[in-house]
Order: structure tokens, then sequence, then C-alpha cells
């Protein structure tokens, strides 16, 4: 359900479809100029925003030593990021899974940097308190460190996010140092890596043989080395992901990589309900927002139909 805010004329306002979740944002005029006000604050201030304190890097290694654990999840657009952000998110991955649950392709290669951007903006604007990291794109980074460096320049002066994301180890170490070197921070991405889905030819787990999970070991040393402030470990098995975990300082997060790791990630559209499609084992839905959504949409077609909307009290 959308309204439009006549006082401020071409402001749409996300409203909650689903009731039962601390999602919801509410459509009254009190909470759009909070939120109004909450963006161009957000313009002004890097580390600190009012009276939040702005989720860094930093903090992130020390709730690692906290033993507290880290929430990231994904969004890609203002509505979400929002709300995503006032429910206590510590970090929010724009992530390039917007290229299968925003745009329908069957996997992540299509993303361009300016799509990343348009993305990245739309979050940021709606983002006060989580660290925002934002996916390199595939084809971005892997060629060498210059252009990598100038893909990652252009995603941060338009952006204006905090951190951004690589696929890969050894491979890509140059970028990684190349990206350092300027400033950048970076979280690293190993296990199943769906940039290069077309080499495994498969999404199935990762790193299950000795010699593959020998390699994901020395690449997260590496990436540490290097100056990852992070690194997210997907669809590995739980023993090698508490491994790396035990072994590094830098938090490490995981989707698909079981209990002992310092954080958990998902896709939003899938632990939301949104995607009905996917159901992998490591995914615990949260709602369902798809059928909240198809019965919403019904109801209003019927509405509409019968002509019991508008009603006198929604007429001038
Ligand atoms: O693009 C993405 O959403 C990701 C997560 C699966 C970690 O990289």
């Amino acid at each position: 359900m959308r309204g439009r805010d006549n006082s401020i004329p071409g402001f749409f306002v996300f409203e909650g479809i689903c009731k039962s979740t601390t999602f919801a944002i509410q459509n009254n005029n009190i909470k759009i100029i909070k939120a109004i006000k909450q963006m161009s604050e957000n313009k002004r201030g890097y580390l600190s925003t009012g009276n939040q304190k702005k989720v860094t890097t930093h903090r992130l290694r020390e709730m690692k030593q906290q033993g507290e654990k880290i929430s990231m999840l994904t969004a890609y657009d203002y509505s979400m990021a929002l709300a995503i952000d006032q429910a206590g998110m510590d970090v929010i991955l724009v992530g390039d899974s917007a290229s299968n649950v925003m745009a329908g392709n069957s996997t992540t290669l299509p993303m361009t940097v300016d799509q990343m951007i348009y993305h990245g903006k739309s979050v940021m604007n709606g983002v006060k308190r989580a660290m925002v990291v934002i996916d390199m794109p595939f084809g971005s980074y892997q060629g060498n460190p210059y252009d990598a460096v100038a893909n990652a320049v252009k995603i941060m002066k338009e952006t204006q996010a905090d951190c951004l994301k690589l696929e890969g180890g050894k491979e890509i170490l140059e970028s990684v140092g190349a990206l350092l070197n300027a400033g950048i921070p970076v979280m690293g991405h190993l296990g199943l890596m769906p940039q290069s889905i077309n080499k495994y030819g498969t999404y199935a787990v990762r790193a299950e043989e000795k010699e593959e999970a020998e390699k994901l070991m020395e690449d997260a040393r590496l990436l540490q080395e290097a100056g990852c402030c992070s690194i997210v470990l997907e669809k590995i098995p739980a023993a090698l992901a508490g491994k790396v975990t035990a072994e590094l300082t830098i938090p490490i997060i995981g989707i698909g990589a079981g209990p002992h790791v310092d954080g958990q990630v998902l896709v939003m559209h899938d632990m939301l309900g949104l995607n009905k499609g996917f159901s992998p084992r490591f995914l615990r839905r949260y709602a369902n927002l798809f059928d909240e959504i198809t019965s919403a949409v019904q109801q209003y077609i019927h509405d509409v139909k019968s002509s019991d909307f508008p009603s006198a009290e929604e007429s001038y």
C-alpha cells in the first residue's frame, strides 16, 4: 500500500504491508517529517549522526572482541533501508543480489557499477546508524588494480557508502590492496562466490574437500593480512567457518556457514518471504510478505471493482 503526502509533492511513503513485523513504517505526517529530517542529517556527518553512533569498521572489530554477534541484511532501496536501519541492523549490504531479487536475472553477473551506485545511493538516503557495504559488481575489480580503484572511488564518491565488498582471495589481492591503499575499507567474500557461478556450474556447498578448504583458510589469512575489515563466508561447512572465525581477528559474517561465526547475513527478500521460489536449508523466513502482498492487492482490486473504494471519507 502506498500513499502520497500532498504536503511533500512527489514524495512517496511506503507503508508496511505486514502488520505483524516490526518493519512497518506508519503513514503519518510526524513519521514522514522525522524520516526526511534523518535523511538530510545523514548527509552531514559520517561517523556520528545526531545522538546515534554510526556502526563503523572499528565497532565491528569491537563486537567480535566482546562476543556480540553482528546482524547484517541486504537492502536495495530507500524505503526498506529506512525500516531496516530503524529496526537496529548493524550492517546493511547493498548486494549485487539486486540482480536476482530486484531485476529478476538468474545470476549476479549483469550488474553494472552505475546500477550498484543507484541502489547504493537509495539505501544511503534511508540509513542513519548501520554501516553500509556495497558489492563491487562482476568485472569491476578482477581485471587490474587501476580499474578496481577507479570503479571503487566512483562508487564511494557517488554513494558515500562506508565499505565495499569484493569476492575472491589470492586472485584479487592486488585490487584489494590498491583499494585499501586508497583508504577504502574492504569486506572480503569467500566460499560460494556467486560472481563465479559459471566457473563452478553449481550452487552446491563449497570447500567440503580438503584442498578447497585449505585454500579458503589461506585466502582468509591473506585478506586479513591485506587489511580487510571483515569477511563474508557463504555456503561452507560450519566447522570450517568456525575454524576461520577462531583463527582470524577480523569479524567473520556467515550465510549458510553455521553458527560458529561472528555474525549472520541474509538476503532481505528471502528472509521476508518475498522470494517464494528460493528455499535453501540455511534460510529462516521471518515473514510471508509475498502472500501478504497478494491478499492486500486482491482486496484493493475487489474494493475498486465493487466501488467500495474510495468512500466518502476518502474523497474531497
Ligand atoms: O549479494 C549479496 O546479497 C551477497 C550476500 C549473499 C552475502 O553477497
